[in-house]
């Protein structure tokens, strides 16, 4: 493919590539605008992969990455720095109380939840992982292996042991075959006979989205998170929150913890917390878990000098008056045009979500998942400008809005017109 925008490419790009590449090269980014190498103009609704928070190119994230280059790119993992120390403070300044400690060593959110199970495993003494089965944990061999969805574990021939996969909490589609008005949390209290019969009999830990990102956007039912952590302290299991798409103001609330009303005992957060997209992770957990050998997980690139500046400003963007309140006001205007939508095609199962982490469920007429619909419908919206994906790594049949948390109530009337254009060309 020819690029005039970045200079003359002459040889087709897929043939260095080991995978296959996207059709589109990206040229340019503004808030929640890119620009593809032809000059077309997209509204990304799903916020990079799900980790711009601010947008493309926010510009004081982008000073404060700029000033801090000027001073230092980089320090090893045995030295203090202003913005590592700062992102620590203001981590714990900002995550629910009963979280005191942060282990800033990981780059991405795979070695993130991993550490996290490596720390829940050492305090306890313990083994298995559950993980609800939509879960997505991440790539690296161990995550993967926990990852709900066998897709996403079956290539792997020698996959890691220990995980122990239980029916989520998605009501829409219960396991149980409940309703949430009448089913007794059966979602938690049925964990008990997969320990004891599915498992090691030996957890360590609980990992889980609050609201599953790549599984559907599914929502747990009020409740859910007070019985099951009430399930995990019985058992003396270590509750974990992977908030790697939720956190920082995702959700309209800071944390999906907060809004969920329950305190986790360990919580992993990356995507977001740069704020336009520098690698960079944090482990959060209670204080009797501190006091570990730094060296037991910590990668070159953690707590990245460069990262941590960006992340110290977007912390400070996201706690500002208002931020929280546009992330509810425009979430809020997508979710009624898309309900609104939702009762003239019944192709359209279900809108759920909070805050700016939003799922449109694309139904059969019999109820069924409309897979090849909502994969028409995501190359529809691309066509009117609007970037989304599919869930469940493009097998699910949810289209996932998560755009980033600076659009505005306009952008989101923009949006949802687009969607309703996009809707009407699918016939
Ligand atoms: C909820 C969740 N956890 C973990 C990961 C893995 O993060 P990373 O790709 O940064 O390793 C992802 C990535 O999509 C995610 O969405």
């Amino acid at each position: 493919m020819s690029n005039t925008a970045t200079g003359d490419h002459t040889a087709d790009p897929q043939q260095f590539a080991q995978y296959r590449l996207g059709d589109t090269e990206l040229v340019r980014g503004e808030g929640v605008r890119a620009w593809d190498s032809t000059g077309r103009e997209y509204l990304d609704c799903v916020s990079g992969t799900f980790n711009l928070l601010l947008g493309y190119n926010h510009p004081e994230v982008i000073a404060a990455i700029r000033a801090q280059a000027g001073d230092l790119v980089f320090a090893g993992s045995s030295f203090q720095t202003g913005p590592t120390n700062r992102v620590m403070q203001q981590l714990v300044e900002i995550s629910p109380a009963n979280l005191t400690r942060v282990n800033l060593r990981s780059c991405g959110g795979s070695t993130a939840n991993e550490g996290a199970v490596k720390i829940a495993q050492h305090h306890t003494g313990r083994r298995d992982v559950i993980v609800p089965f939509r879960g997505h944990v991440g790539q690296t061999l161990a995550a993967a292996s926990f990852n709900g969805t066998t897709r996403m574990r079956a290539p792997f021939p020698h996959r890691f042991p220990g995980a122990l996969h239980v029916p989520d909490p998605y009501c829409y589609r219960c396991f149980y075959r409940q309703t949430p008005q009448t089913c007794g949390k059966l979602c938690v209290e049925r964990i008990e006979d997969f320990i004891t019969y599915a498992g090691s009999g030996s957890v360590a830990c609980v990992l889980i989205e609050p609201v599953s990102g790549v599984g559907g956007n599914v929502v747990p039912p009020p409740g859910y998170f007070q019985e099951l952590k009430r399930f995990c302290e019985e058992r003396e299991i270590i509750l974990i929150f992977d908030e790697i798409q939720t956190a920082f103001g995702r959700t309209g609330e800071m944390f999906a913890a907060d809004h969920f009303g329950v305190q986790p005992h360990m919580m992993t957060v990356s995507k977001g917390l740069t704020g336009s997209g520098l690698p960079l992770a944090a482990i959060l957990t209670e204080e009797r878990m501190a006091g570990w050998d730094r060296s037991l997980h910590s990668f070159t690139y953690g707590g990245h000098t460069l990262s941590a500046a960006a992340a110290v400003k977007t912390l400070e963007i996201v706690q500002r008056p208002g931020f929280l309140e546009n992330v509810r006001a425009s979430g809020a205007v997508l979710v009624d045009r898309l309900r609104a939508l939702q009762k003239d095609h019944p192709v359209i199962g279900e809108v759920r979500g909070l805050g700016l982490m939003l799922g449109v469920e694309l139904v059969k007429p019999d109820g069924g998942k409309a897979v090849e619909e909502a994969h028409a419908y995501q190359r529809a919206l691309e066509r009117h400008g609007v970037l989304t994906r599919v869930s469940e790594h493009g097998l699910g049949n949810v289209i996932e809005l998560r755009p980033p948390l600076v659009l505005t109530p306009a952008d989101a009337h923009l949006v949802a017109d687009r969607f309703g254009e996009a809707l009407e060309t699918l016939g």
